[in-house]
């Protein structure tokens, strides 16, 4: 057999159609990391996300604003221009725009006309993200900001990093989703060879999906064998929770311990990832990453020992994913099909979550 019969291709096709994939609209009525926070200063910054051009700075007293990047009046980049006070001075014919996005000059008029403006973003900082509300400002919903409190907890140390992805948002969380790819992709790097066949359970919510894995007995990688005492120790245990959160916000927390030890004298450490993908286009994607431990703090060695190799390995499922995009975008129509196994039911729900959540939007345009 060189493909699956024509029947088992039929129902693929029909259930991918139900889910989010990359040419997928986006959804706008949620919050994304925008940048970090030290990305913003007083110079003008611009950035697409979710197709959109939006320049970014911070007033006098410091509060980051975000507008379109786009002047009103002929189009001309704003962040062409120039920042004077709290106010953009449009680098073409001089309209002005204030924090608001509201213009309030323009110079060839005594008077400025009104309501001229560019659409404003709600932003929200939160420790060493900015967050950004990607739908109408005035329908922000802070209930819906993800937590992640633990980047700016004591009992964590964290560090953070961006890669620019060349793939699509979509692939990202179900690679996220679904780490047996670890025995494959990051076979290197932190996979191991067992970590493909560990038992594990899943969790389907509404907007929440969630894969449990638990490997025991297992031999570390280095990048936390060392810091946590258990290089070449045969009977280590690695627990993770990969949890999509929210269309900007994937959550892996794993604990590491040696299950040969009893459990009340254990050593358990774990580590925490937040994933923080923020669409660019259709076929490309901002990726933050804050990464965080509550084992060896003290130990500030280990804190750019793991960074390196942590990133090290991301940049392996940036790689991949990037072979990935392009497969799809160079896949025929007719020629595309995906078919999902049982082991994919948190992804395929994810993606009709993403897809449902598109379809109900207004820019919905099939
Ligand atoms: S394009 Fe900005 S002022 Fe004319
Ligand atoms: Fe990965």
């Amino acid at each position: 057999m060189v493909e699956p019969a024509t029947a088992i291709v039929a129902a693929a096709r029909r259930a991918s159609a139900r889910m989010a994939d990359r040419d997928t609209p986006f959804i706008f009525d949620d919050w994304y990391v925008a940048a970090f926070a030290d990305e913003v200063g007083r110079t003008l910054f611009a950035r697409t996300l979710l197709g959109k051009k939006i320049l970014f700075y911070r007033t006098e007293d410091g509060t980051a604003v975000a507008m379109s990047d786009r002047c009103a009046h002929r189009s001309y980049p704003l962040s062409e221009g120039t920042l004077e006070g709290d106010t953009v001075v449009c680098g073409y014919h001089g309209f002005r725009y204030d924090a608001h996005g509201d213009c309030i000059e323009v110079p060839a008029m005594a008077k400025c006309p009104r309501s001229i403006g560019v659409k404003r973003y709600a932003l929200v900082e939160t420790g060493n993200l900015i967050w950004i509300w990607m739908g109408d400002a005035e329908t922000a919903d802070l209930a819906k900001l993800p937590e992640t409190a633990f980047q700016t907890s004591a009992e964590w140390v964290c560090s953070k990093g961006y890669l620019h992805l060349a793939g699509n948002y979509v692939s990202l969380h179900e690679n996220l989703l679904d780490l047996t790819h670890l025995s494959y992709i990051h076979a290197r790097s932190f996979g191991t060879p067992e970590y493909a066949r560990a038992p594990f359970r899943t969790e389907i919510g509404d907007g929440h999906f969630l894969v449990h894995r638990e490997v025991i007995p297992t031999l570390l990688p280095p990048v936390w064998a060392d810091p946590m005492g258990l290089a070449g120790v045969t009977t280590a245990a690695r627990i993770a929770t990969s949890e999509f959160m929210s269309p900007g916000f994937h959550r892996v927390t794993v604990s590491f311990y040696d299950s040969a030890v009893p459990e009340a004298k254990r050593q358990v450490g774990t580590i925490r990832t937040a994933h923080l993908p923020t669409p660019e286009t259709h076929s490309s994607t901002h990726y933050f990453i804050v990464h965080g431990r509550d084992f060896a703090l003290g130990d500030p060695d280990a804190t750019g020992v793991m960074h390196d190799r942590l990133f090290q390995a991301f940049e392996e499922d940036v790689e991949a994913l990037g072979k990935l995009e392009h497969m799809l975008a160079e896949t025929a129509p007719e020629d595309m099909y995906e078919i999902s196994v049982a082991t994919d039911g948190p992804s395929v729900a994810m993606r009709r979550y993403l897809f449902q959540r598109a379809r109900s939007a207004e820019v919905w345009a099939p």
